[in-house]
């Protein structure tokens, strides 16, 4: 792999008290870039000081959002090393991103280098006290300069972080939210498989309206039948009824989550009951395809998802405000079990 030239920041910033994080606002000192150039492939790997980007107001990422990113966290654990969570499933969701949105394929050893040396460089920023850590945010964007709608031959893959504390102000407590039945977030055939800007600013407008009407997120349902739920917010969902887990299929629209992932093959390991179900083609009056986990002879599950009437839509109220902080990423992480080989440590100086 290429080397990566890291040049050091002159001065340093003062670090944010960790007791008043607000997520994604305090970026660290340095940032890790990397350009693409097709014939000449990825190159000039590097980590510099954090600072504006250059880029040409005809670059396509500002025309037509040829841009996809991740979002991962680096842990300090209790004795004081700092660890990822899964980070090349994040390498390989963002190489399926690019594939959808006509961006390079990046070699997954240069993508997680990118990741793991920039955390070595800011190991003074992953925060000490719970429920905090380092957001990373790998992203990488077109920039060809050229108002033309074809995909870019010139792109860069960069890594910025910031430490974080709690996503929500409400930290694990049960949030209000808001089922949408006007905007969708993602369509079969459109990019919600990808993590790709476009989805998140289509979903402004509900989150707004969401927030002004005081709920803490949006409850998205499918783009056909308006009724089958996909996801809320910016997460994958699980319900448990009757004992049992029920979370919507990945049916093309539902974006395939690291934590959802790591929740199921927890709870098969738990030997729960669990369940994903998809909604009905656009024609059909079959019931939900379902099962993926059944147990051969096992009888069939009820549908996990009642119809929009019988649905808490009129309510406006979430099915359960629990689910969310029984099966939020945090759980799932820290009661990850260590044989599992999810963690990936970063050898830090004094580590
Ligand atoms: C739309 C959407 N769904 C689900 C998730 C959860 O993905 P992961 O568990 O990989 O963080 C995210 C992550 O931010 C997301 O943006």
């Amino acid at each position: 792999m290429q080397e990566i030239k890291i040049t050091r920041a002159q001065t340093l910033k003062e670090k944010p008290d960790s007791s008043t994080l607000v997520f994604g606002k305090s970026m660290t000192d340095h940032m890790f870039i990397v350009d693409y150039d097709a014939g000449q492939g990825w190159h000039d790997p590097r980590i510099v000081p954090y600072a504006p980007l250059q880029i040409d107001p005809a670059a396509k990422v500002l025309h037509y959002a040829q841009e996809i990113f991740e979002g991962l966290k680096a842990y300090r654990t209790e004795d004081g090393s700092i660890q990822l969570f899964r980070p090349l499933d994040n390498v390989r969701r963002m190489n399926a991103s690019a594939e959808r949105m006509a961006l390079p394929q990046i070699p997954e050893d240069l993508a997680l280098a990118g990741i793991t040396e920039l955390v070595k460089v800011e190991q003074d920023w992953v925060p000490h006290e719970k429920d905090t850590s380092l957001y990373i945010r790998p992203f990488m964007v077109g920039l060809d300069a050229a108002l033309g709608v074809h995909s870019s031959h010139h792109c860069q893959y960069i890594v910025i972080v910031c430490p974080v504390g709690a996503y929500y102000p409400e930290g694990l407590d049960p949030v209000k939210i808001y089922v949408e039945d006007q905007d969708v977030r993602a369509v079969k055939g459109g990019t919600g498989t990808a993590k790709t800007g476009g989805n998140y600013a289509a979903s402004l407008r509900a989150g707004d309206r969401a927030e002004a009407q005081g709920y803490s997120q949006v409850l998205w349902l499918d783009g056909v039948h308006r009724k089958y739920i996909e996801e809320v917010g910016s997460m994958n969902v699980m319900f448990k009824v009757a004992g049992k887990i029920l979370t919507p299929d990945l049916n093309g629209s539902v974006l395939d989550g690291i934590t959802r992932r790591s929740c199921i093959q927890l709870l098969k390991d738990w030997g729960y009951e669990w369940r994903s179900a998809a909604s009905p083609p656009r024609s059909s009056s079959r019931p939900p395809r379902r099962a993926s986990w059944r147990r051969p002879g096992a009888p069939a599950p009820p549908p996990w998802c009642p119809p929009s009437a019988s649905w808490p839509r009129a309510t406006r109220r979430s099915p359960s405000a629990t689910t969310r902080s029984a099966l939020s990423p945090s759980a799932c992480t820290t009661s990850s079990p260590a044989s599992s080989g999810a963690a990936c440590p970063i050898p830090t100086a004094g580590s």
